[in-house]
């Protein structure tokens, strides 16, 4: 697969993520599993830094918005109300020769008949619903049957009145969720953009109906700047507004914040929507208890409209690696490097002693220990101090710290930058302030 000048492809991200250790397939022993992935040591520091960095902006930073975590599995009636048990489905159709299966929306052509992998018949196109299904208990009827959440978001519906007269909040204010999300999905692919198995991170804005349009505008562009603020370059970025005929069954009004993806174009790293009083209505009049809301200055009970921005954190790791990589000629010499923000970095700063010499070791060590209370850290004395910054440069790690000799005569050690490989002295006494400085904290 090719990629623009200065952009990754799919097999070197693949690669990278691999050999340093950020997504493994997942059971890769026993060969994999479509759809599923595992995320490795590197790999979970940037993920939990993504969730940190959005749960930031969206509940920490705000007045009006407040956390939740929900169940993934919830009783099934919340599917049938919420409209996944009828309509959550892709058509599909079957191959008769070779049995593959195949979203119709991802043929050659929409009216052609034949498999595109063995030029088999196809059979007519079927509807496919989506959701994991699984039994509650030790009977498998089905009266037990249960649903893995295709989205977080009914989680948050169900839970409006709970989180309302607890938190005496008063319209507009949101409730936020990041968890696990499960669809079937009849092509996983493109690595971790389509997964079985993914993480969202949801927000339902509960706001005055009237006031719907205006809230939507302002959380699209709220959205699209949290996506620069993560550092993704804005020529890359763009909105895109659903047409009539694609809209989901519970929206007015959907754009999506797609990414220019090197192996597909521009796709959808977040939706926002605009779900109107669809889910709270629908939850109401299915469990029977009333989940609106006293408006005072009306002096009626209402409805409130939701606007939701919606996304993936999966999709938000392949973007932040993709927008992040690049490539330098460093006197003659090819430099990888990741121009992650310091924020999301999964290392921060490395700790390298000039040489495994037994007298530099010990102060390396010691300094190793004043750091890692502070951030994550890791410690390299194996091959050349080049090979070192190379390996720490591909994977975005802002500062490497070095001991060497002169540390010992003077009690200073070089601290050196990833993106303008400048190196200045630091005494040790000074340098956790001096990192501290330029490594702002989540
Ligand atoms: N609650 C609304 C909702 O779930 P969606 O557009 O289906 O809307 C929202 O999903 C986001 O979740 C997407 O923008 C994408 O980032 C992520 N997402 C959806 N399906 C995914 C999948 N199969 N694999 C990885 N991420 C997915």
């Amino acid at each position: 697969m090719n990629a623009p000048a200065g952009k990754m492809t799919m097999e070197q991200l693949v690669s990278l993520c691999k050999r340093r250790g950020f997504v493994f397939q997942s059971s890769e022993v026993y060969g994999g599993i479509g759809g599923f992935w595992d995320y490795g040591p590197l790999g979970v520091e940037l993920k939990n830094n993504i969730k940190r960095a959005w749960w930031k902006a969206t509940v920490q930073e705000r007045t009006d918005v407040v956390g939740l975590d929900a169940a993934i599995i919830m009783n099934p009636r919340a599917w049938k109300a919420s409209g996944h048990i009828d309509t959550f489905a892709d058509p599909m159709v079957d191959c008769r020769s070779c049995k593959r299966r195949f979203r119709t929306d991802e043929l050659p052509s929409p009216e052609s008949r034949v498999c595109p992998e063995c030029g088999g018949a196809l059979t007519e196109p079927r509807m496919f619903n989506l959701m994991f299904k699984t039994f509650v208990g030790p009977v498998e009827d089905e009266a037990s049957v249960a649903y893995l959440r295709p989205e977080t978001a009914q989680g948050i519906f169900v839970n409006f009145d709970n989180v309302l007269t607890t938190t005496r909040k008063k319209l507009p204010f949101g409730i936020a969720q990041i968890g696990k999300a499960f669809r079937n999905e009849i092509t996983p692919g493109n690595f971790i953009f389509r997964d079985r198995e993914f993480e969202q991170m949801e927000l339902e804005y509960f706001v005055l109906p009237g006031t719907d349009e205006e809230w939507h505008q302002r959380w699209i562009d709220e959205r699209f700047n949290w996506w620069l603020s993560l550092g993704i370059r804005r020529e890359n970025l763009h909105l895109r507004e659903h047409s009539a005929d694609e809209l989901s069954h519970y929206s007015k009004r959907t754009v999506d914040i797609e990414y220019d993806f090197p192996f597909a174009g521009f796709s959808e790293i977040e939706g926002i929507a605009n779900r109107t009083d669809f889910d709270l209505a629908r939850h109401s009049e299915f469990s029977g208890r009333s989940l609106s809301y006293f408006d005072e200055p009306s002096g009626e009970h209402i409805t409130p409209y939701v606007i939701e921005p919606s996304m993936g954190v999966d999709r938000c790791f392949l973007t932040v690696l993709i927008d992040s990589y690049a490539e330098e000629e460093v006197r003659g010499e090819k430099r990888v490097l990741m121009r992650l923000k310091s924020e999301l970095a999964p290392v921060k700063v490395a700790v390298l002693p000039l040489s495994r010499n037994e007298k530099l070791l010990p102060t390396a060590e010691r300094v190793w220990e004043l750091l890692r209370p502070h951030f994550m850290t890791q410690f390299d004395d194996a091959q050349s101090i080049g090979r070192r910054y190379r390996r720490q440069d591909e994977i975005g790690t802002p500062l490497c710290v070095t001991v060497d000799f002169e540390t010992l005569e003077d009690g200073a050690v070089t601290v050196r930058d990833r993106d303008s490989m400048e190196q200045m002295r630091v005494p040790v006494s000074g340098l956790l302030d001096a990192l501290r400085e330029k490594l702002p904290s989540l």
